[in-house]
């Protein structure tokens, strides 16, 4: 940029400067160009603040992540002092540092089940992405390189590299990206308030998809099947947790076919559930766990991959049968958001972060539940800090709205007037607040979530039938 371009822009105002230089991820690039942004600029506990001075109470922790809230002075501490003695160096051939060592070897004392090594990204999406590269060389190295198929759940989100992308159950993210990659298949969404039969139970309606899940590998050739990968509580298709008996009758599934189980609990993990980890939650056995978000309360990017010993050993031998094994990303185990890391797992253990979000549970839940009896609300479910409201149209039929009734963007409005950031995935109000949060929060996330539902009702009720 010129100097006379500079001094231009600096007359600007962050407003019209946000317009013309930045491109937003899940935006209408269009209509970003009449509204423009909104520009956090501060926090207070659950609350942001914009540069107008507004409040919002995040009821999302931003995406699922800011565990501890928005600032952090002690973790603030530990990034400058990272910083100031090895602010960058790399974990490749056979290079390491502290943090790093310090960090995996927590997360393998903390892990739901035995797990045998770690590995460190920057993001959910590459420890997925990963994951998939590593089921792939585990299957290629004992001589089945045709098992290739990953199969996940209509409504899962796995993140948005192309891998990511493929293993997501939602249209919208593979529209004119010319995704999903064939090799990645989606069974059905468990979402027994909408797609049970009528009178079938949760058992019932958990082992149809079990069934259907074996129908397919059965239709696919088991032998092509390398891994399936679940979220426990499905975060993109609303927050909403498995119906019961589902992990336990899918588990039977993959086990009778030895397909490889991966637990995506980047948004689960640290304590969401009411559990160090959803495999806790819903007792999953997996081979590997993908986790972010939680793991340095957002204040940092990074991710980790845990891998059990069946499929290191594996690893161990094909690598050395290659000479190495040839992957990685320079921020790979960085030392600032290894050291982050460790001290955010330090916070969560001394406020025993699973006893606090257990403390509150029940208001969150009991909220949620009270709001069930208003009209536009026909069903919620969570557990820990996580859960959902089931958005309808109508509670006795369950239709949800159409398109042109533009329910996320009334919500939005109302939500923006209300001073609550409110997420809606695909037809569910999702909730994931900072694990701080107090009863006194939680009440006040309920109250303002009726005030938005209140005023959205009143601006549809032409479609309320
Ligand atoms: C379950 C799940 N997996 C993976 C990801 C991707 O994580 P990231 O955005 O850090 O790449 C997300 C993000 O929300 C997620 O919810």
């Amino acid at each position: 940029m010129t100097d006379n371009a500079a001094t231009a822009n600096a007359a600007l105002s962050y407003r019209e400067r946000d317009i013309a230089s930045v491109l937003h991820p899940q935006t209408n690039a269009l209509k970003h160009l009449s509204v423009g942004p909104t520009i956090i600029t501060g926090s207070n506990g659950v609350f942001v603040t914009d540069d107008t001075g507004k409040q919002y109470l995040d009821s999302g922790a931003g995406l699922w992540c800011a565990s501890l809230g928005y600032h952090n002075e002690r973790l603030a501490k530990v990034a400058y002092k990272a910083m100031s003695e090895l602010g960058y160096f790399q974990i490749f051939r056979h290079a390491s540092h502290k943090a790093a060592i310090d960090l995996s070897e927590r997360l393998l004392e903390i892990a739901p089940v035995e797990m045998s090594k770690v590995l460190l990204q920057c993001s959910g999406s590459e420890a997925n992405d990963t994951g998939v590269k590593i089921v792939w060389y585990y299957w290629n190295a004992l001589g089945k390189p045709e098992r290739r198929k990953i199969i996940t759940r209509m409504g899962s989100y796995h993140g948005s590299t192309c891998v990511a992308t493929s293993m997501t159950g939602n249209g919208a993210y593979h529209r004119s990206f010319g995704l999903p990659f064939s090799e990645f298949l989606h069974t059905d969404l468990p979402n027994h308030y909408r797609n049970a039969l009528p009178g079938e139970t949760e058992q019932e309606f958990s082992s149809r998809l079990a069934d259907s899940l074996e129908r397919m590998i059965l239709a696919e050739g088991p032998e092509t099947i390398a891994a399936f990968w679940a979220d426990p509580v499905q975060g993109n298709a609303g927050a909403l947790p498995p119906p019961a008996g589902y992990f336990e009758k899918v588990q039977a599934v993959l086990k009778k076919y030895g397909i490889l189980f991966v637990a995506d609990e980047v948004i689960c993990g640290f304590g969401r559930t009411g559990e160090m980890w959803g495999c806790q939650t819903y007792d999953l056995k997996p081979d590997m766990i993908a986790c972010a978000k939680g793991l340095s309360s957002g204040m940092q990017p990074i991710s980790a991959l845990l891998i059990n010993d069946k499929i290191f050993e594996v690893l161990r031998d094909e690598s050395n049968r290659l000479g190495a094994f040839v992957h990685g990303f320079t921020y790979a185990g960085h030392p600032v958001a290894t050291a982050v890391a460790l001290e955010t797992l330090k916070i969560y253990e001394e406020m025993d972060i699973v006893a606090q979000v257990q403390s509150v549970e029940g208001t969150f839940l009991q909220n949620l539940d009270d709001l069930s009896s208003h009209p536009l609300v026909g069903a919620t479910s969570g557990c820990g800090l996580i859960g959902g409201l089931e958005l309808v149209m109508n509670k006795e039929s369950k239709a949800p709205f159409p398109a042109e009734a533009n329910l996320i963007g009334t919500i939005d409005k109302y939500a923006q007037q209300f001073g609550i950031i409110l997420r809606v995935v695909p037809n569910r109000i999702a909730y994931s607040p900072s694990l701080i949060i107090d009863e006194a929060g939680l009440d006040e996330m309920a109250r303002r979530t009726r005030q938005v539902l209140d005023a959205t009702l009143n601006e549809l009720k032409r479609f309320v039938r």
